[in-house]
């Protein structure tokens, strides 16, 4: 099965994916209208969510598949602050009223990379021009290395209550192959710091399928992260993406790669020691205890994914600053180029730094809402006219296979992943996904599914 199933596909943090966004067709213009009326429509009642992308790293994880730029020279803040307020400015100026802001993530690169005193300037800085929603969340990602207790202080003074640490892997074999030195006394002090200061979530971020990385790797990893008991863990199956430009997975060779069935090995004997310790799975990739918000965003049927991964609220409108940042109006995306040159240029020129986007379809509006069921509840449903595409016979016709292989439940109406069909989500979407399978790409975009 896993042979059978182990094909590139996307993860669905949007709909349509970004490579198959209508370019041609797509201009900056359309895309501010559709996200001013969107913010017209939500503003006062649910508030916006803001995206921030801190590209800044000091050292070059080599596993990384993220948009980043590496230095040690710490002046490149001061003027990368400037420019993400500016940018705001420019989205303030467009929407014509002051933003109500319900979440803030702080995303990477290195939000931790900045001192403590540029964050401040930041957040204060953007609520020079906006209101906070009585219901907030606001997290960051952290690095183990660098997440100092001022940083954690002044960012919970400021509403901060959610941290997320890159952990990746303990063994040392597999820090010095992914070029990531990192003690499990970093992570212990930056777990207790958040901890005692008042967060009430921390995670860790995982990786099975690491260069040079065993069965038994995940296991020492899962027993240590034990120790802690982070209220989530992001259990991420490793991307393995050399194509893409810029990222600096050539540090190793393809073979020193575990194989599929290693992988789902590796998948299977996490998912279990996580089981054991109390935690819940959550979707894809996602553990959490039963007292954290995403689990808590589960039973209440909250749970919404989206370029930020799962989320516990759903707004309408998602601005993305910063280099490479995705802006979502629910109607349509765009994207913010991913060079810090070209960001300064257009931001100097008094030009919101978008490039590229989408503007979704009605087709497009129907199979988001069933990729996102399947991705959130494992379950969807065409019960409701509004909710049928006329491809939906083709698209069971494909999954009957899954559906012998015990993977999926088809009903007249509906249809539901099972417990064993938990890992092939992507597959299953996949399936539903009508650009993907009306022209298939014919180079490689999209990392292996399992
Ligand atoms: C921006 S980083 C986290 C913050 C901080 N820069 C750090 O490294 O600790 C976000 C997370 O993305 C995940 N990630 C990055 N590249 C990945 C890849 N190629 N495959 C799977 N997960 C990846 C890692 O788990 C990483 O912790
Ligand atoms: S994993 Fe984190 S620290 Fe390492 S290069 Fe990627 S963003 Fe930077």
């Amino acid at each position: 099965m896993i042979q059978k199933y182990n094909v590139a596909g996307p993860r669905y943090t949007s709909y349509p994916t970004v490579p198959y966004w209508n370019e041609a067709i797509f201009t900056v213009d359309d895309y501010k209208k559709s996200l001013k009326r969107s913010f017209q429509e939500s503003n006062s009642s649910e508030g916006i969510s803001l995206y921030i992308h801190l590209p800044f790293c000091e050292s070059l994880c080599t596993f990384c598949g993220c948009n980043k730029r590496i230095t040690k020279r710490h002046e490149v803040e001061s003027p990368y602050i400037a420019a993400l307020l500016e940018e705001w400015d420019l989205y303030v100026g467009l929407l014509g009223e002051k933003p109500m802001i319900r979440e803030i993530h702080l995303g990477g690169g290195t939000p931790t990379f900045f001192s403590p005193e540029n964050l401040r300037k930041l957040i204060n800085g953007l609520f020079k021009n906006a209101t906070r929603a009585e219901e907030f969340d606001f997290s960051l990602e952290g690095h183990p290395n660098n997440t100092k207790k001022d940083h954690l202080q002044v960012l919970n003074e400021l509403g901060f209550t959610r941290v997320s640490y890159g952990v990746q892997d303990y063994n040392p074999v597999v820090q010095q192959a992914i070029h990531r030195f990192q003690p499990f006394l970093n992570v212990k002090n930056a777990t207790e710091n958040a901890r005692e200061i008042g967060y009430n979530s921390v995670g860790h971020d995982i990786i099975f399928g690491l260069p040079f990385q065993t069965v038994d790797h995940v296991r020492s990893t899962i027993e240590k992260t034990k120790e802690l008991m982070p209220d989530r863990i992001a259990f991420y199956s490793y991307a393995h993406v050399p194509w893409i430009k810029g990222n600096g997975q050539r540090g190793y060779k393809d073979e020193d790669l575990p194989t599929a069935g290693v992988k789902r090995e590796m998948y299977e004997t996490g998912k279990r020691l996580l089981k054991e310790a109390g935690y819940i799975e959550i979707g894809m990739d996602h553990f959490a205890l039963k007292s954290d918000s995403l689990y808590k965003a589960v039973e209440k049927g909250k749970l919404h994914r989206n370029f930020m991964g799962y989320t516990t609220s759903k707004t309408k409108v998602m601005v993305g600053l910063g280099v490479s940042s995705i802006s979502d109006s629910w109607t349509g995306f765009a994207q913010n180029v991913k060079k810090l040159e070209d960001y300064y240029a257009l931001l100097e020129q008094g030009e919101i730094p978008l490039y590229r986007g989408h503007i979704l379809t009605s087709e497009d509006e129907v199979i988001r809402q069933h990729i996102l069921n399947l991705m959130c509840r494992l379950k969807t449903d065409w019960c409701n006219k509004s909710h049928y595409f006329s491809e939906i016979p083709d698209v069971l016709i494909k999954l009957k296979e899954m559906e012998a292989d015990g993977l999926v439940i088809i009903e007249k109406d509906s249809l539901q992943i099972t417990e064993k069909g938990r890992p092939f989500v992507r597959n299953v979407c996949m399936a539903f996904d009508m650009l993907l399978q009306r022209s298939k790409p014919e180079t490689r975009l999209f990392s292996m599914t399992i």
